[in-house]
C-alpha cells in the first residue's frame, strides 16, 4: 500500500526557509509516524534541531506537499531568486531541491499540476543557468561538485536536446518543451543507487534488476494516468529512453521502425552526455563519442537525429 505521507530529504526542504509556514512534519520512528507538535517553534527551527539529531528525512502529506511544491516554484521566480545576491551555485542547487521534492512526490502520490509545475519552473531556471554559460565545458567546470552527477546529466542532456532540435526546420518552442519535459521525467522512479545500475548494464558489466528494468514503462504507466497534463509525444520518448534500434535495449526491446523523430533526438542526445561523463567530459573524446554512437544509433529516424547532434558537436 502507498504511504499517505511523502519523504522529502530535510536538506531540500532547509533551502527555502521561510516557505512552509503550518507544513506538518512527520518522522519516522520504529516504523511509525510522528507528527511534530511545534507550536512555539519555526519550521526552520524543527528542521534544523531534526538535522542536528541526524534525522535525514521529513514525512508530509500530499496536501502539504502541495503547499511545499507551489512555496518552491514561487521561491524560483521570486526576484531575489534572479537577483545578483544569490550565487550561481545556490540556484542551481536549488533548483535542484525542487525537482527532488517534485519527484518525491511523483513517486509518492503519482502526477498532479503542482508538481508538474515545480519541475518545469527547476528545469526552465536550471536552462537559462546553462546558456548563460558560454558553453557546456564552462558550465561543467562551474558546476561540477555543486549537485548531482545525475541531476548535472539531465541539465545537460535537455541543453543539448534543445539545440539538437535547433537543427530540424519544424521545431517550435512546444516540440522543445514536450521533448525537454521527457528528460526531466524519464528516471522519475528510480533512486540514487540506480542510476549506476543501469550504467554498469548498457555497459555489460551486470545484469540489471526487474525493478530498474521497468522504469521506463513504470513511468509511462504514472503519466498516462494524467493525459491531461502530460503530452503523448513526452510519454512516448519517455517508453523509449532506454530502447535500441537493434531491438537490444530495454524494457521491450523495440526495432527500429517503431521510433520516431523525436525519440531518436533525445535517446543520441542523452547517450552523448552519458558517454560524455564516461569521459571525464574529456571534449578531446568528442569525435570517439559520435563514432561509438553511429555504430548503434543508425537508421530511420537515427540517421537524421545523428546528423543533427554531429552538427552541434562539431560546432
Ligand atoms: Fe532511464
Amino acid at each position: 500500500m502507498d504511504s499517505p505521507l511523502c519523504k522529502i530529504a530535510i536538506v531540500h526542504l532547509m533551502q527555502f526557509p521561510g516557505s512552509f509556514e503550518g507544513i506538518a512534519v512527520h518522522v519516522l520512528v520504529a516504523g511509525k509516524y510522528l507528527k511534530l507538535n511545534y507550536p512555539n517553534e519555526t519550521f526552520m527551527d524543527i528542521l534544523n534541531k531534526l538535522q542536528a539529531k541526524g534525522v535525514e528525512d521529513a514525512y508530509v502529506s500530499q496536501a502539504d506537499c502541495d503547499k511545499i511544491l507551489l512555496g518552491m516554484s514561487t521561491t524560483l521566480n521570486s526576484k531575489s531568486f534572479n537577483d545578483s545576491g544569490t550565487t550561481d551555485e545556490v540556484r542551481l542547487q536549488q533548483t535542484e531541491d525542487v525537482a527532488n521534492v517534485a519527484k518525491q512526490f511523483m513517486r509518492s502520490f503519482g502526477v498532479n499540476k503542482e508538481a508538474v509545475d515545480a519541475l518545469k519552473v527547476a528545469n526552465e531556471k536550471a536552462m537559462v543557468m546553462v546558456k548563460e554559460a558560454p558553453g557546456i565545458h564552462a558550465f561543467l567546470k562551474r558546476f561540477r561538485g555543486k549537485c548531482s552527477e545525475e541531476y548535472l546529466k539531465s541539465c545537460l542532456t535537455n541543453f543539448l536536446v534543445a539545440k539538437v532540435l535547433g537543427k530540424f526546420p519544424w521545431k517550435s518552442q512546444q516540440i522543445i518543451q514536450k521533448t525537454m519535459f521527457a528528460g526531466m521525467l524519464c528516471d522519475v522512479m528510480l533512486l540514487p543507487g540506480d542510476f549506476e545500475e543501469v550504467r554498469r548494464f548498457e555497459h555489460g558489466e551486470a545484469a540489471i534488476s526487474d525493478r530498474v528494468r521497468q522504469h521506463a514503462s513504470d513511468v509511462s504507466q504514472m503519466l498516462r494516468k494524467k493525459k491531461d497534463l502530460i503530452p503523448m509525444e513526452t510519454i512516448t520518448i519517455i517508453e523509449q529512453h532506454h530502447e535500441r534500434p537493434d531491438g537490444k535495449g530495454f524494457p521491450v526491446g523495440i526495432t527500429l521502425s517503431r521510433f520516431n523523430q523525436l525519440s531518436a533526438i533525445f535517446i543520441v542526445s542523452q547517450r552523448y552526455i552519458e558517454k560524455l561523463c564516461d569521459q571525464h567530459f574529456d571534449f578531446t573524446k568528442r569525435h570517439d563519442i559520435i563514432q561509438s554512437l553511429k555504430e548503434v544509433y543508425a537508421g530511420g529516424s537515427f540517421d537524421k537525429a545523428m546528423e543533427a547532434l554531429t552538427s552541434v558537436v562539431e560546432e
